[in-house]
């Protein structure tokens, strides 16, 4: 039977030469975003460097290295990101490492022992090192508490190994040995809640399987995520999959679950991959099956993919989902721990909050809660996105002003743009104007708001955003995204979609706001969050940004210059890109009449053509 402490130990041994490297070690971040930025072709190029110049090819000096795929650091800004260790002294990481730049790279920081400076990023120590500064002093980093993150960038998330020699599935060891009771307890007494959006306590939920009677029970685990501007969950099992895993198993244990499925949207290929593969090590290990960790506790886990839909993600929904029946949220009463999956009692909880189980579970409640706010305890991933600087996913202790994120961490708008708004937690949550920008991130400071914090997406704003364009991209997810049982939702994100179009194109009614009020309150009453949240951003435009709203509906002016019915394109001076633009105009409209350039009015479809190629001469008036 396997034992945790032989288990730990023979991870220690394989972990032991990346820990404390007797050679050199290029470990390369492979996640999402980094494929994006061409990780694939960096790590690529690095094997290939090392290949040629290795003791085989008779090269010179050879050279002998060790790669390692790891996940993701957050610095999703910086990626590709290459970490170079070598023995005896603290590893480098270099960020934005083309392919091209590699065979440089290895010739400097390894061939030569010495920085590539122009590439270094950070050095993993306290102190600066040959110029570079730490890690920890990264202004993406200073306010960072990794306590989910801890493994992100360090490990592979592809060797059980190395999450197990790093304290991993300690938690699950500790919980085995309490009884269920005390397992919620701990949980409990952590303070944690759910992170997927409701916030319902993670300990009262458990407790309800727990006390289900019908067998047998499931345990769900959230990883849909599909509010855009939110991949947080997506970080963590691209990065940290045994994290996700252990707190499932710990769910099961203390619920009397035998079997738990990890729900994946479809869009999500390489999470639901590195899921899959730490699924089987865990297997293999003892940590999944017949008798968990030698318990007589039997638990097993498998992935299952969704199919792109938003809804899915509400509980019910996903619960249909599983069950192979069309994904479309139920009415509730039954909750899902009366008659979840298969009409059997079920939990679904969000990655973040079972990734959160492992940490509460081996350092106990008291140290998981030393963190946070008063009502909100411990740490929270949030991704930034949209008109920042920096692009990427963090972790601060509840309460950190949004503000050191928005605007320290991630540097805010790119030079020359003003913050004019943040979206936080996805479609559903509102929008939040700059003037808030220092509430705290928790919960209570935008539900005072009339909003919801959400599952950690942060996509910031900058004042080229009109209001009314936003509400309508809102307004027309919600109603894309319907599932279409109630017509309350269906019904009511459609009118509001009119209604905001009308107001866009020019043709507002004094009476709209009153309507789209009327409509808000009757889509409380739709029978999931997703109906009754719908009308959050078109009531956060009502609260925060009116003056602009009421420019669209009684000027007949859209400020920011984006809805196209209410601004003209015009020549407002002389440049030699001006022929360029005449043409590419598709509809002819950038005319010359006298050795004048002028836009006619008449012919043009907004198109923006013109100004992308003559952006001095050619202007968007209101
Ligand atoms: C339209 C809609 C979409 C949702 N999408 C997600 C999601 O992608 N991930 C998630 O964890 N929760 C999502 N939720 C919330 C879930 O219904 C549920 O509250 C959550 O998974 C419970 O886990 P937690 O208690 O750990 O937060 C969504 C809710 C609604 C109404
Ligand atoms: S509120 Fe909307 S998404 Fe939810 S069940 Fe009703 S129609 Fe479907
Ligand atoms: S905005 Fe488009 S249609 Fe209008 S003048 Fe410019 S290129 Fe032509």
């Amino acid at each position: 039977m396997p034992n945790y402490e032989k288990l730990r130990a023979q991870a220690e041994e394989s972990w032991r030469p990346i820990a404390e490297p007797q050679r050199p070690l290029i470990k390369v971040g492979l996640t999402t975003c980094s494929r994006a930025a061409g990780a694939q072709e960096t790590l690529d190029a690095v094997r290939g460097e090392l290949a040629g110049r290795g003791p085989s090819t008779g090269s010179g000096q050879a050279l002998e290295a060790d790669v390692m795929v790891t996940g993701c650091w957050g610095l999703c800004y910086a990626e590709p990101i290459v970490e170079v260790a070598r023995p005896g002294r603290p590893a480098t990481l270099y960020g934005k490492v083309t392919a091209d730049q590699v065979p440089q790279l290895i010739e400097r920081a390894v061939a030569a022992d010495g920085i590539a400076s122009e590439l270094a990023l950070a050095v993993l120590a306290e102190e600066p090192l040959d110029g570079v500064q730490p890690l920890g002093s990264l202004e993406f980093f200073r306010l960072q508490v990794r306590r989910l993150m801890a493994n992100s960038g360090v490990v592979d998330p592809e060797r059980i190994d190395h999450y197990i020699a790093r304290g991993g599935y300690e938690g699950l060891a500790k919980a085995l040995s309490m009884t269920d009771e005390q397992v919620i307890g701990e949980v409990s007494e952590s303070g944690l809640w759910g992170r997927g959006g409701a916030g319902f306590p993670t300990g009262r939920k458990w407790d309800f399987l727990r006390t289900a009677q019908n067998t047998p029970k499931y345990m769900i685990c959230n990883a849909d995520e599909g509010d855009p501007g939110s991949f947080v969950n997506r970080n963590l099992m691209e990065s940290d999959p045994h994290l996700i895993i252990e707190g499932i198993i710990i769910g099961g244990y203390a619920t009397g679950a035998s079997h738990g499925f990890v729900y994946i949207r479809e869009e999500y290929p390489l999470p639901a991959e590195r899921m899959e593969k730490a699924i089987q090590q865990a297997r293999q290990r003892g940590l999944l099956g017949e008798s968990v960790l030698g318990s007589g506790f039997a638990f097993d886990l498998e992935v299952v993919r969704g199919a792109g839909s938003y809804v899915c993600g509400e509980e019910t929904g996903l619960i249909s989902s599983v069950e192979d029946s069309r994904g479309m949220p139920k009415i509730r009463p039954p909750f899902p721990a009366q008659a979840g999956v298969f009409g059997k009692p079920s939990n679904v909880n969000n990655v973040e909050s079972f990734a959160s189980v492992p940490l509460i579970l081996r350092h106990g409640a008291q140290w998981y809660a030393s963190m946070g706010t008063e009502k909100n305890k411990g740490t929270k991933m949030f991704s930034l996105s949209g008109q920042v600087q920096r692009v990427g996913i963090l972790e601060v202790p509840f309460g950190t002003p949004m503000s050191d994120v928005v605007l320290g961490a991630a540097g805010g708008p790119p030079e020359g743009g003003a913050l004019k708004a943040v979206q936080p937690g996805g479609p559903l949550s509102g929008i939040i104007p700059a003037s808030d920008i220092d509430i705290g991130l928790e919960p209570d400071p935008f539900r005072e708001r009339g909003m919801l914090m959400g599952s950690g997406g942060l996509v910031a704003l900058d004042d080229s955003n009109c209001i009314v364009d936003l509400a309508i991209y809102f307004e027309w997810f919600a109603e894309d995204e319907s599932c279409g049982r109630c017509t309350t939702c269906f019904a009511g994100t459609r009118r509001l979609l009119e209604i905001l179009r009308r107001i866009a194109a020019g043709r507002g009614r004094s009476s709209d706001p009153e309507i789209m009020r009327l409509l808000a309150d009757t889509m409380r009453y739709a029978n999931c969050a997703h109906g009754q949240a719908a009308p959050t951003a078109v009531m956060s435009m009502f609260r925060f940004f009116e003056d602009e709203l009421n420019e669209h509906l009684y000027n007949k002016r859209c400020p920011a210059k984006v809805c196209r019915d209410l601004v003209r394109y015009e020549v407002i001076h002389h440049s030699d890109r001006l022929p360029v633009a005449e043409a590419i105009c598709p509809t002819q409209a950038v005319v010359r009449e006298n050795g004048r350039y002028r836009i006619d009015q008449g012919k043009c479809v907004k198109c923006d053509a013109c100004r992308e190629q003559a952006p001095y001469a050619i202007a968007v008036v209101d």
